[in-house]
């Protein structure tokens, strides 16, 4: 082993292990152990084509995706000649106002299930003091490079939880230099993403469940204490997701801490937690490993990115770029190649799981990568029930899901394929929502997500000059739990090859669908589509198309620039009719700063916005408010939430709620009691520093950055 790493800024960064902690990390230094030389990412990848995107982000979480070709080689038509289309309209027309509403169109009732304890809208109950962050007239906050999360004035932000901090009864005191897979196994994991919150029998108490995506081992381990070994497995153990029972700081005040009794709730799930597969895949030779001759058990959940809280109480995460933990030094079989290309998985990998795990070797286990990349689902109130793989969703790269209970009973989860060039997607449930609170009906809701039909959407430019900015689009059936609609492929293909059978319908292809959410005010669906950096490159644009190059900027307030691509990504809003076939679609938002011309805000005074870039996860507030947070941004400041108003003369007026630390994402978002509590994940705090040099610190409780859920409220 050699002592002298090319490729580990860890090791450049530090001589000692001990250089970079506090008196929170008073135990004695380990012994030295000897340096290893892990390659924790190539230098020479380090800048290259991510924008302000660090290359952590890319190296870790994505596995360098944007340095790769896009995986969707299918030539269906890209959602960008659509929308440019739209934008060409529009400019034709002079610019004028998105008109809301002009279709009435079934939609939910997603108050169907309001009045069960376990409904995270309801997560409310007992009185809270405070604003309503939905009406409240705050004080946008201005772009900066803050290492702070920055709230408007008059507003607060506490730290509920955080990386290391003990989860289930008996977990040990987080202690950087003393971290092993069985501490890990027991705290609160690594990056933060969707945050669900949901009632208990106390009204002053409540279950936090958050996933944790993926590990930056830059910021986890001080240089040269943990052999690669080691940091495999305590990352994989750091991935997965928390439950965590939560209680008010104090009776009315809009602050959480962790629940002081150790709840019997409380709960981690880890990469080694075995899941259930169940849906039509289930049993499938093509789930089938030397572990699980079943192909119904699956050990863990990786990259579980956003995610959704159903109207039954249970919460859904999305298993997004699991491409990354697999590889082989061996040969990729010729059978599973043609899947693997789609899926971006290769033969290099990312990590070099596959050097500790053989179930990560691609040439020894080559069905595992299609155990991943499913929609999983995990029941907080029943902790000793394994979560499920809901193979009826189709497998993919999810970013979330999110449920809504349509008029007739049925269930319906939208989904986005996060990468660019992919898919959008939806389910319809063959049962029926039961909105009883008894066992039976609660059980009878577990089942939904098993049986149904998924599709894929189409995108069509209407060309009509009728003063919208918009299209139609077509819900094209996939297969059913029985059928499949895809020529050539069976019902399992599709839902395990998902990709490649959406190929063969033509669908449109998008520009990174991240969060696909319900408006519960209004039944509308809006789309987070984040950005395209290859836009302009591998997708030629033409001369009407505004959005071809983008402005973005360095440095809060420094000058505009243009840059390649589709870089700060727009807001899709779709009138769908839930249970139908068709929709109608229109942009929301063409994101960027108001400055720049290709930008869209509905219509709504240009002069009168913030600055949005990268728009990624979707919530709403009880008034029908939009509220966006970023991942990305190239506008020179730190990432954000947004609040926008979707209705009424302030339609449009997108305002920045609060900005996260230097070097994070902002994750969750997701607003409750009232409206009185916006809580945020900060995913990734310092990334684009090492352990012994962060770029910040927050929550500044070390020397290092800890991913971590905050409230933030006014009182
Ligand atoms: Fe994990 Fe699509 O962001
Ligand atoms: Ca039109
Ligand atoms: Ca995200």
């Amino acid at each position: 082993m050699s002592t002298t790493p090319l490729h580990d800024p860890q090791n450049t960064a530090a001589t000692s292990c001990c250089g970079a902690h506090d008196g929170h990390d008073a135990a004695p230094a380990e012994p030295a152990r000897k340096r290893r030389t892990l390659p924790l990412w190539p230098a020479e990848r380090r800048g290259g084509p991510h924008g302000s995107r660090s290359w952590a982000t890319c190296f870790y979480r994505c596995g360098n995706a944007c340095d790769k070709p896009e995986p969707n080689t299918s030539g269906n038509e890209h959602v960008r000649s659509v929308i440019d289309t739209a934008l060409a309209r529009r400019a034709v027309l002079g610019g004028a106002a998105v008109g809301a509403g002009a279709l009435v169109l079934g939609h939910a009732s997603p108050a169907a299930a309001a009045d069960n304890f376990w409904n995270a809208g309801a997560a409310t109950r007992g009185a809270v003091r405070g604003k309503m962050v939905s009406t409240d007239a705050f004080r946008p906050v201005a772009p900066n490079k803050r290492d702070e999360v920055t709230v408007p004035p008059g507003y607060h932000s506490g730290l509920v939880i955080a990386w290391g901090d003990p989860v289930v009864a008996g977990a040990p005191a987080f202690n950087v230099l003393r971290q092993t897979p069985e501490t890990a196994a027991q705290q609160f994991g690594y990056n933060c993403d969707y945050v669900g919150v949901l009632n208990t029998t106390q009204p002053t108490k409540a279950l936090l469940v958050v996933n944790h995506e993926y590990t930056n081992e830059e910021l986890m381990f001080p240089a040269g204490l943990y052999t690669d070994e080691e940091q495999r497995r305590i990352a994989l153990m750091s991935h997965g997701m928390s439950v965590v029972q939560i209680q008010r700081a104090n009776a009315t005040a809009g602050g959480w801490i962790v629940s002081n009794d150790r709840a019997r709730y409380n709960r981690r799930i880890t990469g080694e937690t075995p899941f259930t597969v169940d849906g039509p895949v289930a049993g499938h030779d093509m789930l089938k490993t030397s572990a699980d001759p079943t192909g119904t058990r699956v050990l863990g959940t990786l990259n579980n990115c956003a995610g959704g809280t159903t109207p039954w109480g249970t919460v859904l995460s999305g298993e997004e770029n699991f491409n990354q933990y697999f590889g082989t030094e061996g040969e990729i079989p010729a059978s599973h190649a043609a899947a693997y290309a789609r899926y971006g998985i290769t033969a290099e990998g990312s990590r070099g799981w596959h050097q500790t795990w053989d179930r990560f070797d691609l040439a020894k286990e080559p069905n595992e990568p299609n155990r991943f990349g499913w929609v999983v689902e995990v029941d907080p109130y029943s902790p000793g029930e394994a979560p499920v793989k809901h193979t009826m969703l189709g497998r993919f790269k999810h970013e979330g899901a999110n449920v809504l209970v349509a008029r007739n009973g049925r269930v319906i989860a939208y989904m986005g394929d996060d990468e660019r060039g992919d898919y959008l997607y939806k389910f319809i449930s063959e049962g029926r929502f039961d909105p009883g609170t008894s066992a039976a009906a609660r059980a009878h809701n577990k089942t939904l997500l098993s049986k149904g039909s998924l599709f894929v959407a189409k995108l069509t430019g209407d060309g009509s000059a009728d003063g919208e900015f918009d299209g139609t689009g077509q819900w094209i059936p996939l297969t059913s739990n029985t059928r499949s609609f895809v020529p050539g492929f069976s019902v399992a293909e599709v839902l395990v090859h998902t990709r490649l059978a959406a190929d063969a319908v033509q669908p449109t292809r998008m520009d990174r669908p991240e969060d696909v959410e319900p408006n519960p005010v209004s039944g509308k669906i809006y789309v987070a589509l984040t950005n395209n950096s290859n836009r302009g490159t591998s997708y030629p644009t033409d001369e009407a198309n505004p959005v071809g190059s983008s402005m973005v900027r360095d440095t809060p307030g420094g000058p505009l620039r243009s840059a390649a691509g589709n870089r700060n990504g727009y807001v899709l809003e779709i009138d769908d009719q839930h249970t139908g076939a068709t929709f109608v679609w229109r942009l929301l938002l063409v994101c960027g700063d108001p400055a720049a011309p290709e930008t869209y805000f509905a219509g709504f005074p240009k002069n009168r916005v913030s600055p949005i870039s990268c728009p990624d996860n979707l919530a709403f507030d009880s008034q029908g408010n939009l509220w966006v947070s970023t991942d990305g941004n190239v506008l020179g400041s730190n990432d954000g939430i947004f609040r926008v108003p979707v209705a009424g003369p302030n339609r449009g007026k997108v305002e920045q709620f609060l900005t996260v630390p230097i070097g994070a994402e902002a994750c969750g978002p997701l607003i409750t009691h009232g409206d009185r509590t916006v809580w945020l994940a900060v995913q990734h705090p310092g990334e684009g520093g090492t352990f012994a040099q962060p770029l910040g610190t927050w929550p500044h409780t070390h020397r290092f950055p800890r991913p971590g859920v905050a409230v933030n409220y006014k009182f």
